[in-house]
């Protein structure tokens, strides 16, 4: 799909507990063109500290209504600007940028793994993998129960299993102490998303179960389009750009020790 760069009108913002947010917004193109995973580049008003753009996933697309959704975690002055923002007002947004996870086939058993905020590609994933005809297991963790949100929403798209740190919902401890890599579940592959220590963690999962593993990278990005050189990882083919050759990887192109 064609970037494009637009003055998108907000159509709603809500607020799912202390510090997440739910902003949806109406495309001006086609949002069935947006891949899981990719992620779109917006400008922060009223914030003159907030000079760069901040990257957000798509977090989920309405096709009928041509509007699309950004989840929110307040962590800095940017994204504490962009929970403020009202119905009716405009963001200028960058997008779709970077490629996205691989969809599963039909009757292909995934599982998806969200850490935090990490979680915020994984309900498009889930809608456009159930769409296939694939198997969703939706794997949640978080420090403690306020934190989970949308948990309803995800239950829409498969089974979805919960961690948190402090045992308060779910089963206690971090999303590899689940019960899903016990080795008694199988799946075709696992998608991640969150901390970089959490990844690894899955990523060394993943590759004990012999099962291939993508993880999207939250690399700190400044230009978003491959310029600034800002976001590198390390590969097997050398260094490339987190926001134009990812931020989704396969486990085994990243030089990562797990
Ligand atoms: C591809 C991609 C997708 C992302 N998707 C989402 C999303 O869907 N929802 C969401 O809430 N956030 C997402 N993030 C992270 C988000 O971009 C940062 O939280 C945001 O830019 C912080 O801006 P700020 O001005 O509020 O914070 P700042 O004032 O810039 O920083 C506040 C604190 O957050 C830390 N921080 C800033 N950026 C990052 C980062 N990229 N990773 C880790 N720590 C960071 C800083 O080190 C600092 O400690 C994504 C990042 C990337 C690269
Ligand atoms: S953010 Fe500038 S090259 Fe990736």
């Amino acid at each position: 799909m064609k970037k494009e760069v637009s003055d998108l009108l907000v159509t709603g913002n809500r607020k799912l507990n202390h510090d997440n947010f739910l902003i949806e917004l109406k495309a001006a193109t086609q949002v069935a063109e947006m891949h899981p995973g990719q992620f779109v580049n917006v400008k922060v008003d009223n914030s003159p500290d907030t000079y760069l753009r901040r990257p957000l996933s798509i977090h989920d697309i309405n096709e009928s209504s041509n509007t699309f959704s950004l989840l929110v975690k307040v962590v800095g002055e940017g994204t504490k600007q962009l929970s403020l923002i009202k119905e009716g007002e405009t963001l200028n947004v960058v997008f779709p940028l970077g490629n996205g996870f691989k969809i599963p086939a039909k009757d292909e058993k995934i599982l998806l793994v969200g850490g935090g905020v990490g979680i915020a590609p994984m309900m498009h994933m889930a809608r456009e993998s159930v769409k296939n005809g694939a198997e969703v297991h939706i794997l949640l963790g978080a420090r403690s129960k306020i934190d989970h949100i949308l948990l309803d929403e995800f239950k829409d798209f498969g089974y979805v299993h919960i961690t948190t740190d402090d045992g308060t919902l779910g089963t206690k401890g971090f999303v590899v102490d689940h019960a899903v890599f016990s080795g008694k579940e199988t799946f075709n592959r696992i998608h991640c998303c969150g901390p970089e220590p959490m990844m690894k963690a899955v990523a060394r999962m993943a590759k004990r179960m012999n099962t291939e593993c993508e993880v999207s990278l939250e690399n700190m990005m400044a230009c978003g389009f491959g310029v600034c050189l800002c976001c590198v990882t390390k590969t097997t083919e050398g260094n490339k750009c987190v926001c134009t050759e990812g931020p989704v990887f396969n486990i085994n192109d990243l030089e990562w020790q797990i």
